[in-house]
């Protein structure tokens, strides 16, 4: 095998027959290397040089005219021969062609003078032999004298010629001591020749001598062999040679040199140095490396994509060469450290260019960088061999502060600054609030960080006021008129209204809301405006009551209430909206409702508080105390008998409905009073107070055969409810 290149041109002449024998292929590889080497081109062949064409005398076939002097030049491409070869000779003979004669010229090299007829005994006529011309012209010289030749019509001559290929490779070797043609290998082409080199060598610019090639150059490929000129045999002197390996950034290169490696070094007391001869190997921004001696550097990782060697020898000395073979491999990255909390997926034991990283934090932790929580994370290996963004840390999430509870608090049960899986409890502010359901929730911060509970049944805890159940009990009870002061807290629910210049009394059953009778909020057939009602409570002492009265937004008298003669209570039950919600403690605390359906036994023991009037040696004065009185429920008949009773000596005895119902004793002088209606009668049940009779009307207080009337709590329950829900 060898390498061909090719600096001489071949002549084309597409419109010659010979075309037929032209390999064209050939002539695109030629083209190619040519242009591809920018080779300085032998003379382009003349386009006018024709290879075949015919000469004739003048006026041929007819014979000739006298005195002429006529010549042709005949010129085919370069680097072919000329063959000339008559077709007919018929010229006028004598000896040396002495009157007509056709002349026959190369250059100034005369071929043949011819002139005669074939087979004529004068003259000299080529006969069937054509002529060669050393060279690609030819001249023709036809003469002819004056002389008439009218005894003999000779016609001339008719000639062709053709252009004939020279196998320039076979010509015998110049004399001049030039040395051979092409100093390797020639091949003969039409109309010229090639100088070609073997392998590891490439023909000089003079396209005939072949020098050992360096085999240098740019190397781009990922892989590839490289070795010193003329490796292994020994090399020339004075070689200067330089190979770049440049690949695709993100890849290193890595030298494998063969064991066979040898560059002259000379040996001084520091060791070999690397003085006539090197293999000078440098890779950017690094201190190159010169490498001489008998020792193969072995596999070298530049780790770098580019490295360009320089192949250096003086003419002296022998230096037998080196080969390589090179690799390329992706740039590694270094393996990632671990991100506590997190997960960095694909786990590998080495990661190269292009490699990719992603980072996912563990169920409860979120993604940070420089500060900034992000949603995703991936990281690129690049072609320096670095990660495109380095590592992100994975912090535990918080939940933030759970939401305060009214009337409640929140406790971290586990946990830490409401991180995740921290669990907090919420519970009432006991004993005045207890939480919906009964439990104290518990909440635990999630990894959507969100608090949740952990009783799915509960979404959001509620604190419920406790009813009914104050702080402190009275011990025995005592009536109202006459009757004992209630001790602070004993009666939380109590409220006291002043209404107008009027005095009543109410209780508490909600955070915003206050039972009371109707009548105490309506004046004359009308409701009082809301601003004209003090209400207050908190207190068993009406001086320090009357420091911090809450004001109504709205009252609800019941609409069955009708009572433009003062003679009709049916009915009698009213509410009042707060403005503004109480906090319960153990001097507020709300008063329970009846359970549905309740009812309550004659006899049974009920509580009668108020600040209403009360009697003070003698007199009936307005208390600055709260009083109450233990009072029991009374018969329905004979309260109903009672009041007929009264009614046969009074006309204004109003009727008593099942509304209503009455408590009190017999024998009088315990009883409410003025001044106490609104307030509550209540019973106890279960150990929690509620509220089962409104203080609402009597025939005189605490008179012998009398009873207090009340309204029937219990028959109000879907009104209280329904007013409390829509307003
Ligand atoms: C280096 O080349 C030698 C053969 O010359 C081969 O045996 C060896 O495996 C190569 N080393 C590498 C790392 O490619
Ligand atoms: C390439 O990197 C490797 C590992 O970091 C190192 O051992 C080697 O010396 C480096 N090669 C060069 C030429 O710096
Ligand atoms: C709720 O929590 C409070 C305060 O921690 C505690 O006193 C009470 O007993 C708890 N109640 C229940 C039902 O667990
Ligand atoms: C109640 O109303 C009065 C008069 O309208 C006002 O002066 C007072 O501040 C109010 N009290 C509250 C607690 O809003
Ligand atoms: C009381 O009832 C009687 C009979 O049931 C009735 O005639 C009278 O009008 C009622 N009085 C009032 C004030 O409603
Ligand atoms: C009040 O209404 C609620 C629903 O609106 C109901 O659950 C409750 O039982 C009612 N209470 C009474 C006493 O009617």
């Amino acid at each position: 095998m060898f390498h061909l290149n090719v600096r001489h041109f071949i002549p084309l002449q597409p419109s010659s027959s010979l075309m037929e024998n032209f390999d064209p292929k050939m002539f695109w590889i030629i083209w190619f290397l040519c242009s591809v080497l920018l080779c300085e081109c032998s003379p382009v062949p003349d386009p006018d040089s024709p290879m075949f064409g015919e000469v004739q005398s003048p006026q041929y076939p007819q014979p000739y005219p006298p005195n002429l002097q006529q010549q042709w030049e005949l010129r085919v491409p370069e680097g072919f021969q000329i063959r000339l070869t008559f077709t007919h000779l018929d010229i006028e003979a004598a000896a040396g062609c002495y009157y007509d004669s056709l002349t026959v010229l190369h250059k100034e090299k005369l071929l043949g003078k011819f002139c005669g007829t074939e087979n004529s005994a004068d003259g000299h006529h080529p006969g069937n032999h054509p002529i060669l011309s050393p060279g690609n012209t030819l001249m023709l010289i036809f003469q002819t004298d004056d002389d008439n030749p009218e005894r003999h019509q000779n016609l001339g001559f008719s000639a062709q010629y053709q252009a004939i290929d020279v196998d320039e490779c076979s010509a015998p070797e110049p004399l001049d001591g030039s040395g051979p043609l092409c100093s390797q290998i020639c091949l003969n082409t039409l109309g010229s020749y090639l100088c070609a080199c073997h392998h590891g060598y490439e023909l000089r610019s003079d396209q005939r001598t072949c020098v050992l090639s360096c085999g240098g150059g740019i190397f781009d490929e990922p892989e590839g062999h490289l070795f010193s000129p003329g490796y292994p045999m020994i090399p020339p002197h004075a070689v200067s040679c330089q190979y770049i390996i440049s690949v695709e950034p993100g890849f290193t290169v890595s030298l494998n040199f063969s064991d066979n490696f040898h560059i002259e070094s000379v040996d001084t007391e520091d060791g070999l140095i690397c003085l006539h001869h090197w293999l000078l190997v440098t890779i950017p921004d690094r201190e190159p490396i010169k490498l001489c001696g008998g020792l193969s550097p072995g596999l070298m990782e530049t780790n770098s994509s580019t490295v360009k060697l320089d192949y250096h020898t003086d003419d002296k000395g022998q230096s037998r060469g080196w080969s390589l073979d090179y690799r390329t491999q992706r740039v590694q990255c270094p393996v990632p450290g671990r991100v506590a909390n997190g997960r960095v997926t694909p786990v590998l034991t080495e990661y190269f260019y292009r490699d990719y990283l992603h980072v996912r934090c563990d169920q409860g932790y979120k993604l940070m960088m420089e500060g900034e929580e992000i949603q995703s994370f991936f990281t690129m290996c690049v072609s320096s061999g670095r990660w495109h963004l380095s590592l992100p840390e994975c912090h535990i999430i918080d939940c933030g502060e759970p939401e305060p509870l009214l009337n409640g608090a929140v406790t971290v049960l586990s946990g830490f600054q409401n991180q995740y899986r921290s669990v907090v409890q919420y519970h009432c502010n006991q004993p005045f609030y207890s939480p919906l359901g009964g439990v104290n929730v518990t909440f635990r911060c999630d990894a959507d960080r969100q608090w949740r509970s952990t009783h799915d049944v509960i979404s959001s805890p509620t604190c419920l006021p406790v009813c009914g159940q104050p702080t402190k009990l009275i011990s025995g009870y005592q009536r109202i008129i006459g009757g004992s002061n209630a001790p602070h807290k004993t009666i939380p629910w109590q409220v006291m209204l002043s209404v107008g210049s009027g005095r009543g009394g109410g209780m508490v059953i909600a955070d915003r809301w206050i039972l009371t009778a109707a009548h105490v909020l309506v004046a004359n057939g009308a409701t009082v405006p809301p601003e004209d009602v003090r209400i207050y409570m908190g207190h068993n002492d009406v001086k320090t009551l009357k420091d911090t009265p809450v004001n109504a937004s709205s009252l609800y008298i019941h609409p069955g209430y009708k009572n433009p003669d003062l003679l009709n209570y049916n009915n009698d039950i009213a509410l009042m909206k707060l403005d503004q919600p109480i906090t319960f403690d153990s001097s507020v605390m709300p008063l329970c409702l009846p359970a549905e359906g309740a009812t309550y036994d004659t006899g049974v023991m009920g509580l009668v508080s108020g600040f209403g009037i009360t009697i003070n040696r003698g007199r009936e004065v307005l208390t600055n105390r709260l009083k109450y009185v233990q009072l029991p429920v009374v018969d329905q008949e004979t309260c109903s008998s009672s009041l007929s009773s009264i009614r046969r000596t009074r006309s204004d005895v109003p009727n008593l409905t099942e509304n209503m119902f009455c408590a009190g004793v017999p024998e009088g002088s315990k009883d409410s009073c003025q001044g106490d209606s609104g307030s509550a009668f209540t019973l106890r049940e279960n150990g929690r107070f509620y509220a089962a009779g409104i203080v609402s009307w009597g025939i005189e207080c605490g008179k012998r055969g009398t009873y207090g009337v009340y309204t029937r709590v219990s028959n109000y329950l879907p009104w209280i409810n329904n007013t409390i829900q829509n307003n």
